[in-house]
């Protein structure tokens, strides 16, 4: 394996990527193609933008010509495909956009490598990054294996799971070496203010509200970023052709208590009184079509890879907050201008 193309290696888990690939394997080629959305951001690369093996193509898996183009050019060796419109609010204000960098964003891809790779798939891997969100919603009990049917309920988890489908059905129909990966909800630095934790982090030291949906008792279960990154390498390199692997942190917390669980370490670090900060949770309208949990069964991974988180929640989480409050011209960069507009649209008379 020679040349990489990352793509979405400008956002928050294909920054850690990247950054993974460039250090550990100095005999790879590694294309980060990004369109720089609101997402991208080239400061999350600062560390390795200057080594010899990383390079930085801007451009937008949507145009199939520039797709095309792109692959004839640099004949990749390997795909690990990241781009994404990712945030489930958004996708339920705009879904269109979603169809076009998730879906067709997708099958772009998917064409160029097959067009480029055609008669020869011997050592080469079209690895598509995918969510825990397309199996849908579990109940109090459960979690999701890789035979889990797909029943997705947001425009963004459906956009995803329709991705996912193309990419299946391109192994299966001309035989690309596709693999899938399945992730629950990362955290950790670099990941844009309008998640959860990066958000109410930001909204907690600037001591304004933070909207919980409905009554908080959704359930996630929450894997550092790094830890993502880690088992993405292992399947890039060791999954078989058709395979799809779940990736979980056996880390579920309802939202309340999670937030609460901020809130502590938050008021800690500032040096305000414990609990301070409790007055700013606000219950606010539930998401639309809000999945109730989320768990992954990581069976699979573990016995097959020998993958298992690394990252113990208590010290990443705190690694997390650090990294926030350490990087105030981070978050001042991307919370200026188009960022404002979104927070005014998406919680003001929510
Ligand atoms: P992100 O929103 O932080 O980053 C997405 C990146 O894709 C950005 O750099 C953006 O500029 C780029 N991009 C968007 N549209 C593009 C286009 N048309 N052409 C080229 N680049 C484009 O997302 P993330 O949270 O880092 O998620 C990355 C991937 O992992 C996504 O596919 C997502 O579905 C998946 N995933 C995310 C999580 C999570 O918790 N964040 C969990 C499981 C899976
Ligand atoms: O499960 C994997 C998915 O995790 C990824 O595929 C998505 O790309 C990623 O965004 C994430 O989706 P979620 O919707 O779970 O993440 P988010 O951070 O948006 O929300 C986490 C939970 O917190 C969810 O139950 C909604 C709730 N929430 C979120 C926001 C932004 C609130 O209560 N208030 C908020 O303001």
């Amino acid at each position: 394996m020679k040349k990489i193309l990352i793509t979405g290696g400008a956002g928050f888990i294909g920054s850690h990527v990247v950054r993974l690939f460039v250090n550990k394997y100095p005999d790879y080629e590694i294309y980060n193609l990004d369109k720089l959305t609101y997402a991208g951001n080239l400061e999350n690369l600062t560390d390795v933008d200057s080594m010899p093996n990383y390079h930085f193509i801007k451009g937008d898996i949507e145009d199939q010509e520039f797709v095309q183009k792109l692959f004839e050019e640099y004949q990749f060796d390997g795909v690990i495909h990241l781009a994404a419109e990712s945030h489930v609010d958004r996708s339920i204000t705009d879904p269109m956009s979603f169809i076009h960098t998730n879906v067709l964003g997708t099958v772009h891809l998917l064409n160029a490598a097959k067009n480029i790779w055609q008669g020869s798939f011997e050592g080469k891997k079209f690895y598509q990054i995918s969510t825990d969100e397309v199996y849908g919603a579990l109940g109090d009990t459960g979690s999701f294996t890789e035979t889990t049917p797909y029943n997705p309920h947001s425009p963004y988890s459906a956009a995803k799971a329709s991705a996912d489908h193309f990419v299946r059905a391109y192994h299966d129909t001309y035989g690309l070496p596709t693999v899938i990966s399945n992730c629950s909800n990362n955290y950790g630095p670099n990941q844009f203010p309008e998640k959860l934790i990066p958000l109410f982090i930001h909204n907690i030291k600037n001591n304004k509200p933070l909207p919980v949906y409905g009554k908080g008792i959704n359930v996630r279960d929450w894997l550092y970023v790094e830890d993502h990154a880690e088992a993405i390498d292992l399947i890039f390199h060791k999954a078989q052709p058709g395979s799809t692997y779940n990736i979980g942190g056996n880390n579920e917390w309802r939202n309340i208590d999670l937030i609460k669980k901020l809130i502590e370490i938050m008021d800690r670090k500032l040096g305000r009184p414990e609990g301070a900060s409790l007055s700013l949770i606000t219950y606010v309208a539930d998401r639309a079509g809000h999945d109730l949990r989320y768990a992954i069964d990581p069976t699979k991974i573990k016995n097959e890879l020998g993958w298992s988180p690394k990252v113990k929640f208590d010290e990443g989480f705190e690694k997390t907050v650090d990294w926030y409050l350490s990087h105030e011209e981070w978050l001042e960069h991307v919370t200026s201008g188009a960022y404002v507009e979104y927070y005014r649209k998406m919680y003001e008379g929510r």
